[in-house]
């Protein structure tokens, strides 16, 4: 089944509203009628409102980093799907290994932001992923089945309100470190999702699933990630902040 390939730039914590604007401008020069890949770029939450205007009618959709797995409220520095929504956000990322890792969302609270996420309509890119201690103990496969099953076995039987996940793999020892997994160590895992996802949800729905791959993504290992069967696409971190290099990754087929 062709799956439509989706490059995500995750801007981090990085820029300001100038320079997040001019970045987004840049993009919109490349890549705003790029065809036959979807793009969504994921700022800050203060420049959301701005980038998604500068994207306004474009090919490049807009998501939030992270949102709440509330709806309204009481709930200081916290950001609900409604507002993403409201600011002209698409996407949404889910469980990225920082909020996981630095600000401690557990499991659980992954899977309340993902029902959040989708209550809200935004197109959820969850992203699951171990971290070096655990790849070196063999745990893997393990942790990342883990990770899937508590967001989504709450689907099994209602795959409708998936219609739009997309799952991001992210090695967290690979992210920022500049340690790409190998397309052949990425696929290997990549592979086993997409088995565990079968298992969970059902074989079409797994057929049809987008998996990107993230952690140190760059112009020159994109292709080659590309090439692997259950590789559909790539979240980008620091590669993203270049216009041209994103654009390239984004054109992976060009390169090769
Ligand atoms: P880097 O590409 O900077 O390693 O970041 C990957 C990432 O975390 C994207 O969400």
């Amino acid at each position: 089944m062709a799956r439509t390939p989706i490059v995500g730039g995750n801007w981090k914590m990085f820029l300001d509203l100038a320079g997040a604007v001019q970045l987004a401008t840049d993009v919109r020069h490349r890549l705003g009628s790029v065809r036959g890949v979807e793009v969504v770029v994921f700022p800050p939450f203060p420049f959301l409102k701005s980038v998604a205007d500068r994207l306004a009618e474009s090919a490049i959709g807009v998501g939030g980093q992270d949102l709440s797995s509330e709806t309204s409220g009481a709930f200081t520095g916290a950001v609900a799907g409604p507002m993403l929504r409201s600011v002209g956000c698409s996407h949404v990322l889910v469980g990225h290994s920082e909020r996981r890792s630095v600000f401690g969302d557990s499991d659980e609270m992954v899977a309340r932001k993902l029902a959040a996420a989708l209550a809200a309509g935004l197109k959820p890119v969850l992203c699951i992923g171990e971290n070096l201690q655990e790849r070196q103990k063999g745990e893997t496969f393990s942790v990342v089945t883990r990770q899937l099953r508590s967001a989504l076995a709450p689907y099994a039987g209602k795959t409708d309100a998936l219609a739009d996940l997309v799952l991001a793999y992210e090695p967290v020892w690979a992210i920022g470190t500049g340690l790409t997994a190998t397309p052949e160590q990425a696929q290997e895992v990549h592979a086993h999702i997409r088995q565990e996802i079968a298992d969970l949800l059902g074989k079409s729905f797994a057929a049809a699933l987008r998996i990107q791959y993230g952690g140190s993504v760059k112009a020159s290992s994109a292709p080659g990630l590309m090439q692997q069967p259950d590789i559909d696409g790539m979240l980008v971190g620091g590669a993203s902040l270049k216009a041209e290099e994103f654009a390239q990754i984004v054109k992976f087929r060009q390169a090769n």
